[in-house]
């Protein structure tokens, strides 16, 4: 029989166990809530007391209201309090041994067909089970930070769980409001295996000195849209939290990429855990507080007066167009072929290639004779000219030509890109015989990203020898037309593209090994995680060939990051996933 619950307990206070209180007792239910003494019962209640004044002042619940939920909550550190309840939630720290000896004890204290449900977020939920007296009324029920406002809730299944418990607490996640997701016992479950893989791959590349903290979390929070960035996020779950969950994917993956950074154990190792105490990645003005004390600001240069945005097509409409937008004084040489006199006041420019060049094409090489003559010369053959001319190859020698001598070039295309190389290796031919003045090098690569809830990301590359004044002229005129910049080591990828598409192909490789649909997998995301969308619908708007070419890109630096073989044949296919 389904079971029905009425009465639930809590066992262990803290921050995931006090939510998880707040939220039965939110849904009308009498809880008792267990810690380990009367003090840290006390504890306990003050958190979920400010937790309703908060909603109180706010004017999100009534202050009777709040009374009322609060009259239904029983704090108590005696065990033996809890013989009448139907379901007992232990959130207790991840150590076997504990969690064992209290369902052990629980085993003599409540009835023989009470529920025990463990919110464990690392440990194999089997080993729990089996430990105790009645494994088939054993399940995860596995809540979200902070738990009153994530709706996910996993529900754990185990082979020795009975189908009765298991449909009777997804039956509950339902009444609380929550959305449930009916999972098997892997390592990290279905949320924590997709976003701690990503946290540790985040963590990786600011340890690598790829991006700084700050830029990081803007990658993160604003150039893909998540509700935070992912150092934010790892100082909120816990820095020890995180690790622990690394360990436990580490040891059933083997895989690298799980394994906790080394950044990640030195800060743990340190007492360093986040916002609990005060001091994470960040420091925090008090423990337990989110507001950061030590918020670092790029040096700032200052931005160029005039902008200019050479090409025509998309990319450089989208430019012209934010710039523009932006307040920034924005001149378009859409033909600079015919007219480049938009160039000669820029202080920084902005190359934005046709995307028509075809493969014969090749970035206008059909246009030039085989000395290398360009077409308009006398010597030039015409080719397939699909380009009709407009491919960075053909132009560039006309844009070096107007280029002011100390203009800093940003190149938003791979085409754009290799036709200006040669400006910063040789910038006396580039110029046509005039010495280009200024600090040079000053080409870099700009990527221009959707706007998202967040804002807009503008990333720029950073390469070994990218001189720091230009880039922080770069950075403050970006900034200035409203952009939010992102600096990163010069790598495939840069760093919105090296943190999300790696987690998309991971959700792919879940899906390929049979443990989670697409639809669970985008509902634990975007439930338990605060995602916009769930991978899954990311992957479908982005579109699997351009994060495969990506991937495939990315994997000649980190060959972990190759893309699944589902995707793959999504991306031939041009198939979406949902
Ligand atoms: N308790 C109760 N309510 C809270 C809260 C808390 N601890 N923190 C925030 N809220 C409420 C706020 O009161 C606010 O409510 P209203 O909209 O009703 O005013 C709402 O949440 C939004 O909060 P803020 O405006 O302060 O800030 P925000 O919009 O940035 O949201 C956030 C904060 C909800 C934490 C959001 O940033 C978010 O969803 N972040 C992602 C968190 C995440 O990924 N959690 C999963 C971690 S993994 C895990 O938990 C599993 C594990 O095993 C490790």
């Amino acid at each position: 029989m389904t079971p029905q619950f009425r009465t639930v307990a809590v066992i262990g206070l803290g921050t995931m166990g006090a939510g998880i209180v707040e939220v039965f007792a939110k849904a009308g239910l009498q809880v008792y809530a267990v810690d380990g003494s009367d003090e840290l019962a006390q504890r306990g209640r003050g958190f979920v007391t400010t937790s309703l004044g908060r909603a109180v002042s706010k004017g999100k619940l009534e202050q009777t209201a709040a009374d009322e939920v609060l009259g239904r909550i029983t704090f108590t550190s005696e065990l033996t309090d809890l013989a009448d309840a139907d379901l007992v939630i232990e959130a207790v720290p991840e150590k076997l041994e504990i969690k064992q000896s209290i369902f052990s004890r629980l085993d003599e204290i409540v009835s023989a067909d009470a529920v025990l449900a463990s919110n464990t977020s690392s440990l194999s939920l089997t080993r729990i089970a089996a430990g105790t007296k009645h494994p088939r009324r054993v399940v995860g029920m596995h809540f979200f930070n902070p738990a009153p406002v994530l709706a996910l809730v996993e529900v754990i299944t185990t082979l020795l769980v009975s189908q009765e418990v298991v449909d009777g607490v997804r039956d509950l996640a339902i009444r609380l409001g929550k959305k449930p997701v009916v999972v098997g016992d892997r390592a990290g479950f279905v949320a924590n295996a997709l976003l701690i893989t990503y946290l540790a791959r985040a963590i990786r590349l600011y340890e690598n000195g790829r991006v700084s903290r700050e830029d990081l979390d803007n990658a993160g929070r604003i150039g893909i849209g998540l509700p935070m960035g992912p150092l934010t996020l790892s100082d909120l779950i816990g820095l020890d939290v995180v690790k622990e969950v690394c360990d436990v994917l580490y040891a059933a993956t083997k895989r690298p990429s799980d394994a906790p950074p080394a950044l990640l154990t030195n800060l743990v190792t340190a007492g360093r855990l986040g916002r609990k105490t005060g001091h994470g990645f960040y420091e925090y003005d008090k423990p337990g507080s989110g507001t950061v004390a030590d918020r670092q600001q790029d040096s700032a240069g200052a931005a160029v007066g005039v902008v200019a945005v050479v090409g025509s097509g998309e990319l450089a409409d989208a430019f012209a167009q934010v710039l523009g937008g932006g307040g920034l004084d924005v001149r378009i040489v859409s033909d600079p072929g015919t007219d480049t006199s938009g160039l000669v006041e820029a202080g920084l420019v902005v190359l934005a290639g046709s995307e028509n060049c075809c493969e014969d094409c090749n970035d206008g090489e059909c246009l030039t004779d085989a000395t290398g003559g360009n077409v308009g010369d006398d010597s030039a053959e015409q080719g397939c000219g699909c380009c009709g001319g407009a491919a960075p190859g053909v132009w560039f020698p006309k844009v070096v030509e107007a280029l002011s001598a100390d203009a800093i070039v940003l190149a938003a295309d791979p085409a754009s890109r290799w036709a200006a190389e040669d400006l910063d290796v040789d910038s006396d031919s580039a110029s046509g015989g005039s010495e280009v003045a200024g600090e040079a090098p000053r080409v870099m690569p700009v990527r221009l990203h959707q706007s998202t809830r967040g804002g807009q990301v503008a990333e720029l590359g950073r390469g070994l020898t990218t001189s720091a004044t230009a880039l922080a002229v770069a950075r403050a005129t970006l900034e200035a037309a409203g952009l939010t910049v992102v600096v990163a080591q010069d790598r495939p990828g840069l760093v919105v593209d090296a943190l999300l598409f790696p987690h998309l192909n991971d959700a792919v490789a879940m899906l390929d090994s049979g443990y989670a649909t697409a639809e669970d997998i985008d509902t634990a995301m975007s439930a338990g995680c605060g995602y916009p969308t769930g991978p899954f619908a990311m992957l479908d708007a982005i579109g699997a060939d351009a994060v495969a070419d990506s991937l495939l890109e990315q994997a000649g630096v980190d060959p972990a990051v190759a893309p699944n073989p589902l995707l793959l044949e999504h991306a031939l296919a041009q198939r979406t996933f949902r």
